[in-house]
């Protein structure tokens, strides 16, 4: 049931992609933006949309967040992958931007993905003009220097800093780097649905860290032809994780405890909000 409605949700986030994309031409950086958009799980898309569900806000406002938000967070994968940054060959099961055209051009299409995203909140279509303006805003500090990449710059300096980084280290520089654009979706939700985004916002960071830590292990213990990327890479790097700091073991029971505390603030939501309980133990099951 629960893969069910993500699949329909992947399909429909595709659609609106396409569909928005229309109107940009056949030139490398649109076909850049069309590749790296492609694929993924659209956990952040089916975010919103189920958020925006919940507090009754409207379903092509939510179409048009779901969309914006993947093409930050593809953005953010085409620069992460990038030499100067992971120097990544293959992502989604296939090679990254800058493998399949150049550096360049990779640079150009996550600099297109971040404005179009941004003019897709602003466009009347989204809401009224007070929601696209709290949906910019939001958005911005999410992605931006107090958020993305923010936990970004922080995970590249960990790579050289003198001293492994603490658990509370990690966690901070975890909720920035990947949290932020997991919280986003319930807060666009929220905003469309009019409703206090406090409950949802306690879910999604819960969710988020589980998320991380997920991604942590799936890089120990993953099958990379599933996951569609290499894995291996953050021990490598000498990176600490989670799964360095608190063992294979200990870094489960986490994502487990955080999982359980993601359902409990959905206890006011009673059983509308079951597809983001299922959502939430899918985060932590997931082999991809
Ligand atoms: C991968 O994100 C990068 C991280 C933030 C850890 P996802 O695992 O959501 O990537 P896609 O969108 O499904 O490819
Ligand atoms: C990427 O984190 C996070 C962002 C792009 C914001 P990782 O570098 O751990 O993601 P993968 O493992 O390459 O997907
Ligand atoms: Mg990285
Ligand atoms: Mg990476
Ligand atoms: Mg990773």
């Amino acid at each position: 049931m629960f893969k069910l409605q993500l699949t329909d949700a992947q399909d429909a986030i595709a659609r609106a992609l396409s569909d928005r994309m229309a109107v940009l031409g056949s030139d490398r950086v649109a076909e850049g933006m069309r590749y790296a958009t492609a694929g993924g799980k659209r956990l952040r898309g089916f975010l919103v949309l189920e958020a925006a569900r919940l507090t009754g806000g409207s379903a092509r406002g939510a179409m048009q967040a779901a969309c914006a938000v993947e093409c930050i967070h593809a953005y953010s994968l085409v620069h992460d992958d990038l030499p100067c940054m992971d120097d990544d060959d293959l992502r989604r099961g296939l090679p990254t931007v800058h493998r399949k055209w150049d550096d360049a051009t990779a640079v150009l299409v996550g600099d297109a993905l971040q404005s179009f995203a941004f003019e897709l909140l602003a466009d009347p279509a989204t809401g009224d003009a007070d929601q696209r303006a709290d949906l910019v805003l939001t958005l911005a500090r999410a992605s931006g220097p107090q958020g993305m990449v923010l936990g970004q710059a922080q995970d590249i300096a960990a790579e050289t800093a003198d001293r492994p980084l603490t658990l509370d280290q990690i966690t901070e520089l975890q909720a920035n780097k990947t949290g932020a654009l997991l919280e986003w979706p319930v807060v666009a939700g929220a905003i469309l649905g009019r409703a206090d985004p406090s409950p949802l916002r306690r879910y999604a960071r819960a969710v988020g860290l589980a998320f991380q830590i997920a991604d942590d292990i799936l890089d120990v213990e993953g099958d990379a032809e599933k996951a569609g990327k290499a894995l291996r890479k953050d021990a490598e790097a000498g990176k600490a994780t989670f799964v360095s700091l608190l063992g294979l073991d200990g870094a489960k029971a986490r994502a487990r405890a955080l999982i359980d505390e993601a359902i409990d603030a959905l206890d006011a939501f009673g059983p509308d909000a079951e597809t983001l309980r299922d959502l939430a133990r899918f985060v932590i099951a997931r082999d991809q």
